[in-house]
């Protein structure tokens, strides 16, 4: 009998030396150096520059690399009037997924796939991410688009963007711990997508249109808008552990929880969790933030026999909600982040590339015969 690889999990189609995890023990590493001093010592702009290169930039490398992302946060105008006329209402994936493929359309370079040409594409991209992603978000909204400022990070820019203000020293660096923490993850489903568009050489803003678009479903990125809509539903912490309890023994799917490679506690969710604790107790515990606690507890207790256990989603729509994001856009900021990763993993890939063309088990008739319609039943 043929062994049918479902969902392809444990299919091993290529090597990368960018992303190991290991699941059982809960263990992310980048180029071997684990997740938690990526989160306490380093940036987004240089975990992106060291996926981008697969090695630990040098001072000067990161200088010049920092300098790069600033000088191209602006977006051309054409792109800002297409933001402003898209309907309202729409979900902000489907708005980010159709700015990426029309910014492509603007880029005279995106049809050059050397691996050279992907690098300076996708520094551009990392750099106006979130400029598209804040006029996409304030566009919605009925607000005037804010231009980017040269003189901030790259997560207090965006924060400043979104927000029209500067955010205090320690809004932003706490946003680029969330960055750093969702750049990359190995073999994911978007940044498959992602290198499976890449590997039949297509350009760079079709690679990651892709992506955006294996992203936007709740079983992927949007599960972390899918927790805050079960936090609204609990509504206090008085009701979290019957509400839980109810829903499991009902076998229905707890948001947040779960992951398809770790069968331990996603590393990423222990360092969110430990912010979202930090704001909690300095602003008196949210809401939010018991019911989550009530939430980990109970599905531990019921369901971490089976490897279930809080996943990245769990604590970070806490974290966005205390920095003034809405809900509708966790998503897209998980792909601000995760930009880095998809780019990096596709340059990884094309560097010694073959086309992606798995194979199904044929199950269907055969010995079948063209029926004229007819005489159809
Ligand atoms: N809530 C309750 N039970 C669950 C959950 C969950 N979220 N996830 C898995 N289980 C149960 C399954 O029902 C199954 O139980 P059974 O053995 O009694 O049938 C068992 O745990 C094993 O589950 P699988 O479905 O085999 O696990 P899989 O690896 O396919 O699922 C997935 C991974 C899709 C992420 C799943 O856990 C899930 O849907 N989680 C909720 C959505 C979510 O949070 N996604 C974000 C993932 S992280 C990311 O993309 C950033």
């Amino acid at each position: 009998m043929t062994n049918i690889a479902k969902g392809l999990e444990g299919v091993l189609f290529t090597e990368s030396k960018l992303t190991f995890i290991n699941g059982s023990e809960g263990i992310l590493t980048h180029l071997g150096i684990p997740i938690q001093e990526w989160a306490e010592k380093s940036s987004f702009e240089e975990l992106s520059l060291a996926l981008l290169d697969g090695e630990l930039p040098t001072a000067a490398e990161l200088a010049h690399f920092d300098a790069e992302l600033r000088a191209n946060r602006a977006i051309p105008q054409q792109l800002i009037d297409i933001i402003q006329h898209m309907p309202r209402g729409v979900h902000p994936m489907q708005a980010l997924r159709t700015a990426v493929s029309y910014l492509g359309l603007l880029d005279p370079q995106a049809e050059e796939v050397t691996p050279e040409a992907r690098r300076a594409i996708a520094i551009r991209m990392i750099a106006q991410f979130s400029t598209i992603i804040a006029a996409i978000n304030r566009a919605q909204e009925g607000q005037d688009i804010i231009a980017p400022r040269a003189d901030l990070t790259h997560a207090g820019n965006y924060l400043y963007m979104l927000l029209g203000k500067e955010p205090t020293a320690e809004q932003a660096r706490l946003f680029d711990i969330a960055l750093v923490l969702h750049a990359d993850h190995g073999m994911n489903a978007s940044t498959f997508t992602a290198i499976a568009t890449s590997s039949t050489l297509s350009d760079m803003y079709s690679c990651i249109t892709s992506a955006i678009g294996a992203l936007k479903g709740p079983l992927h990125g949007g599960a972390n808008e899918a927790v805050m809509d079960m936090l609204d539903e609990v509504g206090n912490p008085e009701q979290a552990e019957a509400y839980i309890t109810k829903k499991l023994d009902n076998k229905e799917k707890i948001m947040g929880v779960g992951h398809r490679v770790y069968k331990y506690f996603d590393p990423r969710s222990r360092v969110l969790r430990d912010y979202a604790e930090v704001v909690a107790n300095k602003e008196g515990k949210s809401n939010y933030y018991q019911i989550l606690e009530t939430i980990e507890r109970v599905v531990v207790e019921r369901i971490g026999s089976k490897g279930i256990y809080p996943n990245v989603d769990f604590y970070s729509g806490t974290v966005y909600s205390d920095l003034g994001i809405r809900k509708e856009y966790f998503t897209p900021i998980f792909a601000l982040a995760r930009i880095s990763g998809w780019c990096a993993s596709v340059i990884e890939y094309s560097r010694d590339n073959r086309l992606l063309r798995p194979d199904a088990v044929y199950s269907g008739a055969t010995d079948a015969h063209y029926v004229e319609i007819k005489d159809r039943q």
